[in-house]
Formats: structure tokens, C-alpha cells, sequence
């Protein structure tokens, strides 16, 4: 089946076409993403009504885009998927209308996917992956720690309970003087600077429930950052570094509890999966290959540039829900609030 996805949920104006054959094997046919970056940039950070315009400007040319790059027309396609949320809700009204528009205009279905869900079902579009497996979904606005159990069965595990692993990139790059995003440019410093420099704390480790706390963390970067001000470029890469350092620690210990947590469960997975744009970086994906070893519990991460926002992982998620026979009617409304465990399941 081919499916055409679009994501709208935040900064990036995506569509990508996707095919998934009788076997469940997926592949992209093309993946368009237009990353607002210029258009916040003098903000600091991503402004919604900023977003919803551009979104609006970009979306056609980019759906035209990924459907020539596809060579399909709207006729072959089996299903139109769009993010129906959780995200900036201008953004979302943009992408799902649109989809609406077409999929009514063409007679297809319309499949109206969680991002989240998106996010989760990723890596079955790369490798060959059965549930359950155990997911860290760690992007600008979220970081939880999910038991993938089928198509729409999501269990709960763990959370952040204040700032998401994104965020705290993002703030920490806005204290040190860098610019937005933040994550890969406090990745790209710290390649340069001594993690040992600055003794950071490592909010929850050892706790017994896999959750996060990163706001105690950000909070002593700035100190720190303050103590020794003016900033020489030395001292941001020494920050930089020290604060990664303390965020693989953080992540690498709620991951062993969580996954000693399913060990005897019935949902015992079969795989670690990194999902979000914090999966792009590469510190913290060497140390999870590390733990990965160490643990005998293999890791599957999708390639960085489905870890971040894109269109690809929506139509891919549509196609594994019209597998299913979920499909949803035009009278679907875009949600600015909508966790994973809302998502409708097969019955
Ligand atoms: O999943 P995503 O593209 O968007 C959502 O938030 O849904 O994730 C973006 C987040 C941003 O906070 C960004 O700073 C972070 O992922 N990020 C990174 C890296 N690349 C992106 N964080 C750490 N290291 C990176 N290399
Ligand atoms: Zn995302």
C-alpha cells in the first residue's frame, strides 16, 4: 500500500510518500522536509503563529514535491495520513485539513496519526522488528519511556516530570550564547570540551521508577555558567560537555530500570528503540549501543534523519494503522493535547 504522510506539528512543513508491501517491509518512496529554522531563528525558539503561516505557505509545494519525487498520482495512493497531534495547534489544523482536502477530493481514506505514534512506529519502517519493544521517545517537547505493545498499544512506563531531554538542550544552548536548535550545537561543542570540568548533578539516578527530572540540571548549568562568566569559548565546550555527560548518565540509568522492570513481565521486549530528535545524537546513541551489549537487549535505532520530525514516519504510521483497518472520518478533529495512551487499538 502506498501512503502519503504530512507533519505539521511543530517547525517542519513535511510530506513524504511511503509504501509497505503484504510482508509488512516498508520503504520510502520520497521524503520532503522544510525545516522552519530561518523563520524562528531571531526568536530563540519555535513561535506558533509563526509556524501555522509558514505552514500554510509551504505545505502545497512541499505535498507537490513528494509526490513527483514519488511518481505516483493521487489515484494510486491507498490512504492520506496526516498529524492529527499532540503539537502547536494552528500547525496541525493546517496539515490535517489538508489532507482532509485531499483524501475527500481523491475518495481515499484518511488516517489522522498520533505524532507520537509516529515517533514510536519508526524504527518497523527500517528493520525488522516484531512487539514488544521497549522505546525512549526523547524530542524538544517530550521524553518518555514507552512499552510498545502492538499498533495502538502503548503502555507507560516512565517520564519526564518537568523539562522534556530536548528542552534542556535547548535551554542550555540559550544560557551558553548558542544558537537554535540547541541540541546539535551543544553537541557539536561539547565535542571539543572536558565533560569532567563541571560537577553537575544527575537528577534521579538510582530512583526506582524509570522517571526523568532535567529542570534541577539546566538550573546548574546556569550557575556554573555564571561562576565562571565571562564565557570563553573554552568554558562553553567544558559546559557543554559536562552537561551531555550528566544527560547519558541520567538516560542510561532509567533505562536499565525500566528495562529491569519489564524483564519479567509478559511484555519482555525484544528490543531498546530511540526515538526523537535527542536520538540524533551521537554521544548519546554510543552510549546505549554500550548498554546494549552489556544487557544482551539489542538496539534499533532509526537513521537520525527519521529521528527528527518528518513526514515519512507519518505515512508510515498511517499505512500500519490502515493494516489494521483504523481509518478515521473527515470529522476528525486536530488535538493540541493527546497522549499515546488515547490512541485507538485495533479491537
Ligand atoms: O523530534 P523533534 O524533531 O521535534 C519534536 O520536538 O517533536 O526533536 C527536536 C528536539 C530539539 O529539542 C533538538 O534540540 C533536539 O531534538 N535535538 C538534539 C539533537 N538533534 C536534535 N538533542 C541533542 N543532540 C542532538 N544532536
Ligand atoms: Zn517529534
Amino acid at each position: 500500500m502506498l501512503v502519503l504522510g504530512i507533519e505539521t506539528t511543530c517547525d517542519e512543513t513535511a510530506a513524504a510518500v511511503v509504501h509497505r508491501d503484504g510482508q509488512g517491509q516498508g520503504s520510502i518512496r520520497s521524503n520532503i522536509i522544510h525545516s522552519q529554522l530561518d523563520e524562528h531563528r531571531n526568536y530563540g525558539g519555535v513561535v506558533p503563529e509563526i509556524a501555522a503561516r509558514a505552514h500554510v505557505e509551504l505545505l502545497d509545494g512541499v505535498i507537490r514535491r513528494a509526490m513527483e519525487q514519488a511518481g505516483v498520482s493521487y489515484a494510486q495512493l491507498d490512504a492520506v495520513a496526516a498529524a492529527a497531534g499532540p503539537g502547536l495547534i494552528g500547525g496541525v489544523i493546517v496539515g490535517l485539513t489538508t489532507a482532509k482536502a485531499i483524501a475527500l477530493v481523491a475518495g481515499k481514506p484518511l488516517i489522522a496519526v498520533n505524532h507520537l505514534e509516529a515517533h514510536a512506529l519508526t524504527v518497523r519502517l527500517t528493520h525488522r522488528l516484531s512487539f514488544p519493544f521497549l522505546l525512549l521517545l526523547a524530542s524538544g517537547g517530550h521524553t518518555q519511556l514507552i512499552s510498545v505493545e502492538d499498533v495502538g498499544r502503548y503502555r507507560f512506563i516512565g517520564g519526564t516530570i518537568d523539562d522534556a531531554i530536548g528542552e534542556a538542550f535547548d535551554k542550555t544552548a540559550k544560557m551558553l550564547g548558542l544558537p537554535y536548535p540547541g541540541g546539535p550545537e551543544v553537541e557539536r561543542c561539547a565535542a571539543a570540551g572536558d565533560p569532567t570540568r563541571f560537577n553537575l548533578p544527575r537528577p534521579m539516578l538510582g530512583r526506582p521508577e524509570p522517571n526523568f527530572s532535567l529542570s534541577g540540571l539546566k538550573t546548574a548549568v546556569r550557575i556554573e555558567a555564571e561562576r565562571v562568566a565571562p564565557l570563553s569559548e573554552e568554558s562553553v565546550a567544558d559546559l557543554c560537555a559536562s552537561f551531555q555527560a550528566a544527560i547519558v548518565d541520567v538516560v542510561i540509568d532509567r533505562i536499565r530500570v525500566a528495562l529491569a522492570g519489564l524483564r519479567n513481565s509478559a511484555w519482555k521486549p525484544r528490543a531498546l528503540v530511540v526515538a526523537g530528535g535527542v536520538g540524533a545524537n551521537r554521544t548519546i546513541r554510543d552510549a546505549l549501543e554500550a548498554v546494549s551489549g552489556e544487557l544482551a537487549m539489542p538496539l534499533m535505532l532509526p537513521p537520525p534523519e527519521l529521528c527528527t520530525d518528518n513526514g515519512a514516519m507519518i505515512a508510515w504510521a498511517g499505512a500500519e494503522r490502515l493494516a489494521r483497518g483504523l481509518v478515521d472520518g473527515l470529522e476528525t478533529s486536530p488535538r493540541a493535547r493527546w497522549p499515546l495512551g488515547e490512541v485507538a487499538a485495533p479491537t
